[in-house]
């Protein structure tokens, strides 16, 4: 049966417009909140035997946006992603729509010119000369493959033969990196106790004197030290590790020196904190989640390598004649540097928001963010009861509840954050400094303006008066 297409998307253009208009109000909330229980009541979400119309699917549909965290709302700074601007939706639409793969130029041709152009603009922004880079499925599957790459220089071998003769490789990173370092670590055959954690300042960010005393000790064991991964911005507490005087190190020590920009890679596009990635151009690899602070649907991550070759070589060649053919389009081959085979058009929805907003927008977009972090910060030195519980390093800011006279300070503070949480008024994380409990604040929504930042104050001191009177 030929669908009416023009009245399934008149329907759907309706809903994600009231969608978007009651996520966007200063009154709506961020989540109908109910328990996991509560809500498999609610939801009609078995599968029947027999299938359901349109309009009934609309129905499920529609209270599928109902009942998810609205993370566009300008009160959601729970995670280091929100929500999505409309350019980048756009872009996912389209590129949805076509359901295409990357894998060859003959599948994909517009989608393999726009990612080689976007592999070529940040690898230029990064100061990679000679650069590669491809699209990933999130920044830890990126860090998996920096450390899958670095594990092929050092021990060629190891492609095919496996772990058995290699050396003892030992990795390092700091002891606030992203847990898929360990991840990447046990999964490449190295081991996650190989990976050293090394200690960082009370700012969070790596110290390059313990890091060069930890591979002089590695050494000393008959280890031999391959990979160094710097981060930029850790997740807690936003640090920005020393890349130029790492690189030394890595240099020193014939080391691979990765930056995991997860997070924070995206403020590279601003000229006035680019000062963070100092000695960026040193690194061998670089990764980068357009969907974090450039507001890009998920998923959408980069990796780039500083050196042509290496993702071609990391792979094993198995007879694939029947998808790689030899003809003019040899080298746009996308699938012929990737770990995947069937792989997602990522690159639209994120070449239609930059070419939307240009280089100069994305700048003010980040560094608006900054002025919204150091508000936060302002605010926090403002009010009284208030602690900042780490110095503000970039645009998380992590503070804690603190009236003088309680003594379980942590489940105080659990007790608002998760109240808070429940009213769905305002959503903020936490995490721990050593043993105490913080909240931490992230500001990764560009369009969030200074009175969205008074609104969760009220909010949040709406919920300590409610737990004070109680
Ligand atoms: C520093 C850092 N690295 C890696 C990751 C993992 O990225 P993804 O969630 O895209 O896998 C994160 C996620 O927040 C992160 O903050």
């Amino acid at each position: 049966m030929q669908e009416n297409y023009q009245n399934i998307f008149d329907k759907v253009s309706d809903i994600i417009t009231e969608y978007l208009k009651n996520s966007d109000s200063d009154n709506a909330s961020v989540i109908d909140y109910h328990s996991p229980k509560d809500l498999k009541k609610m939801l009609d979400i078995d599968i029947g035997d027999e299938g359901i119309s349109y309009e009934n699917l609309f129905l499920h549909l529609e209270n599928y946006l109902k009942y998810s965290v609205k993370t566009r709302n300008k009160q959601f700074f729970n995670q280091l992603y929100a929500g999505t601007n409309l350019a980048g939706f756009l872009g996912e639409i389209f590129s949805a729509i076509s359901n295409t793969s990357m894998y060859t130029y003959e599948v994909a041709p517009v989608a393999t010119l726009i990612e080689k152009e976007l592999i070529r603009k940040m690898c230029g922004i990064a100061g990679f000369k000679n650069g590669s880079g491809i699209f990933v499925t999130g920044g830890s599957n990126a860090n998996l493959i920096a450390v899958f790459s670095a594990r092929n220089k050092i021990f060629p071998e190891g492609k095919t033969q496996g772990m058995r003769n290699a050396p003892k490789l030992t990795a390092f990173v700091s002891d606030q990196a992203h847990y898929s370092f360990g991840t990447a670590a046990n999964l490449l055959g190295i081991g996650s106790d190989a990976l050293i954690k090394v200690k960082s300042d009370e700012t969070g960010k790596m110290i390059p004197e313990e890091l060069a005393k930890q591979i002089v000790i590695s050494e000393g064991k008959g280890e031999k030290p391959f990979f160094i991964g710097a981060t930029a911005a850790t997740t807690l507490l936003g640090a920005f590790d020393p890349i130029d005087e790492i690189s030394e190190i890595a240099e020193k020590y014939n080391c691979w020196l990765h930056v995991d920009g997860s997070f924070g890679g995206s403020v590279i596009l601003s000229k006035k904190y680019k000062r963070f990635f100092k000695g960026i151009e040193k690194a061998d690899s670089f990764i980068w989640n357009p969907h974090k602070l450039m507001n890009v649907p998920l998923v959408t991550s980069v990796i780039l390598i500083n050196e042509k070759n290496i993702l071609r070589e990391n792979l094993t060649k198995l007879s694939t004649d029947y998808i790689f053919h030899e003809n003019e389009d040899e080298n746009c081959d996308l699938g012929e540097i990737s770990i995947q085979c069937g792989r997602k058009v990522d690159a639209l929805k994120l070449w239609s928001a930059w070419k939307f907003y240009g280089n100069k927008g994305y700048e003010k977009r980040i560094e608006n963010l900054f002025d919204i972090a150091a508000y936060f910060e302002q605010k926090v030195n403002e009010y009284p009861e208030l602690e900042l519980t780490a110095e503000r390093q970039s645009l998380t800011v992590c503070f804690r509840y603190n009236p003088g006279n309680v003594s379980d300070l942590n489940n105080l503070n659990l007790k608002i954050r998760e109240n808070l949480r429940k009213s769905g008024k305002s959503l903020v994380n936490y995490g721990y400094i050593g043993n105490d409990v913080t909240i931490r604040f992230v500001v990764s929504n560009a369009e969030v303006r200074k009175s969205d930042i008074d609104i969760f104050f009220e909010h949040y001191f709406e919920i300590v008066n409610q737990i004070k009177s109680e």
